[in-house]
């Protein structure tokens, strides 16, 4: 199976030693739970590397939509030389769409979990897949905050339960960051640390905090600039240039809020917040607003810009026009 594997995500000419090839070999079936911006890519990088991928959602219009992107998003690696048509076609034929979990993970080696962003939802997916997975399969999360140590505690199995958080675009971004629930055995982290080199990332281990690292530095982040913007220190250009050409973010946090979705911004900062129980965790109101009237960013088509399908151009929303620092 690992000798399949086609495109960029190869790890150049490095050579498998044995042990990480007996690691590899085990993992024959990769299921892939939710189908949305996170899962059609964690399906993406799985298959170009060769493994069989059954993804798995409730909604089976959002995988033949993720089926779309994929194919859309390969299409560009084969522009850039990345990829070949055949490479392509091979690894859309290695995936495989269910909406009934238990078929979708009766022969899983590994599941990672990419459904909304919901304590509640993602307790109940780990307690389906607890009862409907082999014994030996590992149970990965791709979740943004949420502790890997109490979706854990639902499981009889928390040992081989992980965090395996991908970042957004997942083909494209190099890190995995990789949790320890408070249970996890030290082979399963050394496994997904295997996997996610052999995926062509670059993995970091981290313990099981509120937001882990990647979200307890970003989010506070994002949520200060949209504070700002609520307090009318700067507009929405403005926030986003500073962040840009003064600090070499390659986005501005408004733009990037937008991109990951500002119900994932705003779930996350409540994890945080109640999480260390400080108040200046506590999600901005504007956040709070937009979230409850559906200003979700680029998924609903607007938040703090606005989106017109076939447009690249950043055209900010009507509603922070005008609205910034007056001189
Ligand atoms: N969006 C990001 O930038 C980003 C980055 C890193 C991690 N994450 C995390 O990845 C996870 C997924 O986020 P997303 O942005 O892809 O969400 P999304 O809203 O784009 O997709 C979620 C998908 O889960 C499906 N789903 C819901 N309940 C389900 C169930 N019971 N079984 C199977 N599928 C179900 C939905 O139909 C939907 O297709 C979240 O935990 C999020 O925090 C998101």
């Amino acid at each position: 199976m690992i000798q399949e594997k086609a495109g960029t995500v190869k790890l150049g000419d490095t050579v498998l030693d044995d042990n990480t090839k007996a690691m590899l070999e085990k993992l024959k079936i990769v299921t892939v739970i939710g189908s949305g911006t996170m899962g059609n890519g964690i399906c993406h990088v799985f298959a170009q590397s060769g493994f069989n991928v059954h993804m798995m959602d409730i909604n089976q219009a959002a995988m033949d939509k993720a089926l779309g992107v994929i194919g859309k998003n390969m299409d560009r690696q084969i522009a850039k030389n990345a990829l070949t048509e055949a490479d392509k076609q091979a690894a859309l034929g290695r995936i495989t769409t269910y909406t009934d979990m238990a078929e979708a993970v009766k022969d899983a080696d590994i599941v990672i979990e990419a459904a909304t962003e919901n304590i509640d939802l993602k307790v109940k997916i780990f307690q389906q897949l607890d009862q409907l997975a082999p014994e030996h399969c590992i149970l990965a999360t791709n979740t943004s905050s949420i502790s890997i140590t109490r979706i854990a505690s639902h499981t009889k199995r928390p040992g081989k339960v992980i965090g395996m958080h991908f970042m957004n675009p997942v083909p494209v971004m190099k890190l995995v960051e990789i949790i320890n629930g408070y249970a996890t055995d030290v082979e399963v982290a050394n496994t997904i640390h295997v996997l996610a080199t052999y995926l062509g990332k670059v993995p970091c281990i981290v313990n099981d905090y509120p937001g882990f690292i990647s979200n307890r530095i970003l989010m506070p982040l994002i949520n200060e600039a949209i504070l700002s913007l609520q307090e009318g220190v700067a507009g929405v250009e403005e926030i986003d240039t500073i962040m840009k050409l003064g600090m070499a973010h390659p986005m501005g946090p408004l733009q990037l809020a937008d991109f990951i979705g500002l119900d994932t911004c705003y779930s996350i900062m409540n994890v945080l917040h109640m999480g260390f129980g400080n108040q200046k965790y506590a999600p901005a109101t504007l956040l709070a607003n937009m979230v409850q009237a559906g200003f979700l960013g680029a998924k609903s088509g607007e938040g703090f810009y606005k989106y017109t399908p076939g447009s690249k151009e950043l055209v900010v929303s009507e509603r922070f026009k005008n609205k910034g620092w007056k001189i």
